[in-house]
């Protein structure tokens, strides 16, 4: 199995062929957007740990039968997963309201939901991810109602086994976003993309300090300490992650901000 040529570059992975045709590489950068691309920055570190972190979460979700696209590890940057043809809907698991949701309809920062909220974002970057209904989804064909209907039992099964995971680590489960995909060798539906401080909401359980990327989107600073304490408390982080970038981290003004 060799490395094959690019086929598809996002804002913060690099998509990679194999010479099997139903496998590709995936690749995390150490770019990071926020605010539908209007902000973006080179975090050093950030997609080793992603990486690392999206295995472990990954992995352990496989284990409990939420079948899904990851493959193996490859190395630092890079993991083996199976391909999968991504559905453009963004399902977006609340467990406490902040956000968008806090933006869009007022309801006070903080507020803990009775139970799980999950929403439906069109994932299209010139519309900048439209928020949208599950009849949208029927309407445009880009689920079934069977295959959302399964989605969103594997959305709340998910929210489950990570809400424990990351209490298990004095670590809240804010909210989160998942994409899904039908995996090019058998057609099943599959979770795919990734699940790391990227695409998380965590906050620490004592003193609800962020542990993820809203460091970088309110410029809160020390984002890439806030992912390796994620990992630390995961039991992840090797020395040789710990590594990657000696331990300085930026002032929360220090953030490099390069114009692309
Ligand atoms: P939101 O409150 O901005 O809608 O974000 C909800 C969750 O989804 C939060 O954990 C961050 C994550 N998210 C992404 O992973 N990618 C995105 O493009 C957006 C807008 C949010
Ligand atoms: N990933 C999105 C962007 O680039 C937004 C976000 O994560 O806040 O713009």
């Amino acid at each position: 199995m060799k490395k094959g040529k690019k086929i598809y570059e996002g804002k913060a992975k690099i998509i990679f062929a194999t010479t099997d045709k139903s496998l590709v590489i995936q690749h995390f950068k150490d770019d990071a957007t926020a605010f539908n691309n209007q902000k973006k920055a080179n975090i050093e570190g950030k997609g080793i740990l992603n990486n690392r972190i999206s295995e472990h979460i990954l992995s352990s979700l496989k284990k409990v039968g939420i079948d899904n696209h990851l493959i193996k590890r490859l190395n630092m940057r890079e993991q083996l997963i199976d391909l999968a043809e991504i559905i453009p809907v963004e399902f977006v698991v609340r467990n406490i309201v902040t956000g968008s949701l806090t933006k869009r309809l007022g309801i006070e920062d903080g507020t803990v939901l009775n139970k799980p909220l999950i929403e439906f974002y069109y994932k299209n970057d010139e519309l900048g991810d439209p928020l949208v209904s599950r009849e949208h989804v029927d309407a445009f064909g880009w689920a079934s109602t069977s295959e959302l209907n399964f989605i969103k039992e594997q959305c709340l099964r998910i929210n489950d086994f990570l809400q424990g995971m990351f209490i298990g680590i004095n670590i809240k489960l804010v909210d989160f976003k998942l994409e899904f995909g039908k995996r090019k060798s058998d057609g099943k539906i599959i979770l795919a993309d990734e699940i790391s401080p990227d695409t998380c909401r965590l906050w620490d359980a004592d003193t609800e300090k962020k542990l993820d990327k809203d460091r970088f989107r309110k410029n809160l600073g020390n984002i890439v300490e806030a992912y390796q304490e994620v990992a630390r408390r995961l039991g992840i982080l090797h020395e040789q992650t710990s590594n990657v970038r000696p331990i300085k981290f930026p002032k929360p003004t220090a953030v490099k901000i390069k114009k692309k």
